[in-house]
Formats: C-alpha cells, structure tokens, sequence
C-alpha cells in the first residue's frame, strides 16, 4: 500500500505549481509566429509584467532560466574590471556574484551568513569608505531561496543615497517576485531580475530583466554586452523577431499572458497578502512544533522571512528523513536543503524548504503541513503537537 497514490504535490521553491488555466492556454497546435494573435498578445504582455514589477521603466524578455537573467543584467550594464558590491545572504547572491567574477568583474563581496538578511550599517560603511565611487553597483536578492531570507531593498536604497553614492541597486527578485511585496520605481531599484517559475507560475524557461534609465545609460558604457543578450532590441522593439532575439518561446507566452491574468484579476496586493497568509500559518505551525522538539525556522524574524519560501532546520538528519517520507506516505516533493545550510552546529540533511510562492491556497499549504506533522510522529520526531491546529487559527482569523 502507498498513501502517496493520488495527485502529487510539489512543494518546492520553484518551479512552483502551474494553474490549469495556464496548462491549458499552453495547450494549442503551433502559432502563427509573423501576424496576429501571437503578435499582439505579446505587445500587451509587456505594460502587464511592469505592472508586477511596479514599474514604468522597461522590460527585456529572454528564453532563459534565472541564471540567463542573471547573465543579461551583468552584460548590459558591466564591463571587464569594473568593481561590484555582492551581499550574500545565501546560495544565490553568491552565485550572481560568482557569475560576474567568471566575466571579469571586481567582486567585494560580504557575506552576511546563512541566518541573516544584509546589515545596512555594514553596507553603508563600505559604500562611505569608497570615496572614489569606484562600486559601480550594489547586489542583492530580495529573498534568498536557499535561506529563505528577506532583504530589504528599500532600505538599501535609502542606504545609497544616505551616503551618496551613484552605485546601481540591483536586486534579484526570481524567488519573490508576485509573491513578496515589492515596488521597483519607488524603492529606487534600478535594475531586477525575475524569472517565469515561481510567483508568475509559468514554466521555466522566461527570464526577465526590468532596467530603468539610469541603468540603461550604464549599457552605452558596458563593454560585457553580447548581441544576444543585448537588451536594446528586445525593449526598442522594431519587429516581434526582435522581442527574444531570435524565434519566441511561443507557448510559455501564452502560459503567462494567462498568469499575468490571474494575477490581475486577483489584485496585486491582494497576491501579495494570500502569500502573507498563507506564510504566517507555515511559520505558525514551526513555532508550535518547536515548542518541544528540535523544530525550527532558519530565518527567526518574522520580518525578515520571505512569504514564497520557508527553510526549516527539523533537527539531526530529520529533514532528509521528511522529505523522503513526504515523498513516499505523503505524496508530496519538498526543497532540498541548499548552499550549505547548515545553522549553527548543524547539517544539510537537517533541513528542508517549503515552497509556498504563487498559485497556492490554504488547502495546499495545510496538506503540506499536516502531512509534516504525521511525518514526524511516524519518524517520532519530537514536537509540539498542535502545529497544525496553529496554521489552521491564522487562517481562520485571517
Ligand atoms: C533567488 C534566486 N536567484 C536565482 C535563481 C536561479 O534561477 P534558475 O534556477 O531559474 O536559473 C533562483 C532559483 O531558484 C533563485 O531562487
């Protein structure tokens, strides 16, 4: 006998589920990539994804993952030597910065751990300590899916222009995006990055770059930038062929015409605080079950968690033990531990991460949390017994 039999769930931190809505649209004979329908819905995707982003600066669209948007943005506004300000909170910073230092650019990189978001303190005193502006731009995630961390990019800004500094913000949103509050134009960011398999619950294989002016005046200068990657043709677009350098990736825009859709007729805001709920009632349920066992949140501020993502430390070994019981009783795929999470004393098959980031509602997310705590009895781990019944009050009350 398999209790895992039925539906299975993926609750990872991206790719995150994909609505039937979107299945559906994708699902269609082969389209006419010169005129009509294609055409202008692509047109129309475009004021609709600055909309997510809360932007009324520019777009580039690329058929690639996070990692190619990642590339995009360095390219277009980098060149050999040039100096940056990497803040790691986690694996993906890092990585962004790794990607950088590979094409030549000068990473100052501080590493904030794997428990904590970035100290603006520390940033401010590097940026003052740079007299010469030689920092062309400050990096960052908004969340960081590894640890599960939330920055505040906001106050980064404020931190840049506290001190003076002209450096770029860029902040890399391909965890959070639609999923944590965010607003690209009024919290001065000047270029972010997304990607179309987490919030905007599309396949994977869209990445995005979003790039203000400021921005785009450092792409005149960037000698990193690559015809293909160039993202003046893809925003002063003169033909559809233009939009993605080549042919476009026809049924992931259909996927996300209808996404963008969905999240529209939601509302934003109102995306944003199902992700608040729906988290609150995750962290709810730990708090509880770490009241008597070895259960706990990687990141303990709630403040400072992401709403999409939660990185959990079940104690030695527990967490690989869960995610292979989810798998098999359960049916149920829970996040590896990534990018060596380890916390204090501990080990990466002590964790693992709950996805929680963009078509998810209270059903899903008490399944999963409900289906952990029958884990841990049957693997007797100890723990608080009313996690459950914890989440389910937040909902209640919400
Ligand atoms: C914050 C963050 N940045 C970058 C990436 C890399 O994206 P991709 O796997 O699509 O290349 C991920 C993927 O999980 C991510 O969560």
């Amino acid at each position: 006998m398999s209790l895992a039999n039925g539906r299975h769930y993926l609750a990872i931190p991206g790719p995150s589920v994909m609505p039937d809505r979107v299945l559906q649209a994708m699902h269609r004979p082969a389209p006419n990539i010169y005129t009509g329908e294609l055409v202008d819905m692509v047109h129309g995707l475009v004021p609709d994804l600055k909309a997510v982003a809360r932007t009324g600066h520019h777009v580039a669209m690329y058929i690639a993952n996070g990692h190619g948007a990642w590339e995009a943005a360095l390219t277009n506004t980098l060149s050999r030597g040039d100096k940056i300000l990497v803040l790691g909170t986690g694996r993906f910073c890092l990585g962004w910065g790794e990607f950088a230092a590979a094409m030549g650019v000068d990473c100052q990189v501080i590493d904030f751990g794997q428990q904590s978001d970035v100290d603006l303190a520390r940033v401010a005193e590097v940026l003052k300590a740079d007299a010469d502006h030689d920092i062309k731009a400050v990096m960052a995630v908004q969340v960081d899916t590894s640890t599960s961390v939330k920055n505040d990019i906001r106050g980064l800004r404020d931190v840049l222009d506290t001190v003076g500094h002209p450096a770029l913000l860029f902040s890399d949103n391909i965890a959070c995006l639609a999923c944590d509050e965010f607003h690209m134009d009024d919290w001065g960011v000047d270029l972010m990055v997304t990607g179309s398999q987490k919030g905007l619950m599309t396949p994977p294989g869209m990445g995005f770059v979003f790039f203000n002016d400021k921005a785009d005046r450092a792409r005149a200068e960037a000698n990193l930038v690559t015809p293909y990657w160039d993202w003046r043709p893809r925003v002063e677009v003169t033909e559809f062929y233009r939009y993605f350098n080549g042919t476009a990736p026809t049924h992931h825009l259909y996927g996300l015409r209808t996404a963008l859709d969905m999240i529209a007729e939601e509302g934003l805001e109102n995306v944003w605080a199902r992700h608040r709920t729906l988290a609150k009632a995750v962290w709810a349920a730990i708090d509880v079950w770490g009241q008597a066992g070895p259960v706990r949140a990687n990141i303990v501020e709630e403040d400072k968690r992401s709403c999409a993502v939660t990185t959990v430390n079940f104690g030695p070994g527990n967490g690989q033990r869960l995610r292979d019981w989810m798998t098999a009783e359960a049916g149920v795929t829970l996040g590896i531990p990534l990018g060596g999470v380890e916390g204090p004393g501990g080990d990466p098959a002590d964790f693992l991460r709950i996805g929680h980031m963009g078509h998810v509602n209270t059903h899903m997310v008490l399944g999963v949390l409900g289906s952990l705590q029958a884990g841990m009895a049957a693997l007797q781990i100890p723990h608080g017994p009313t996690g459950l019944e914890a989440a389910m009050k937040v909902i209640a009350e919400a």
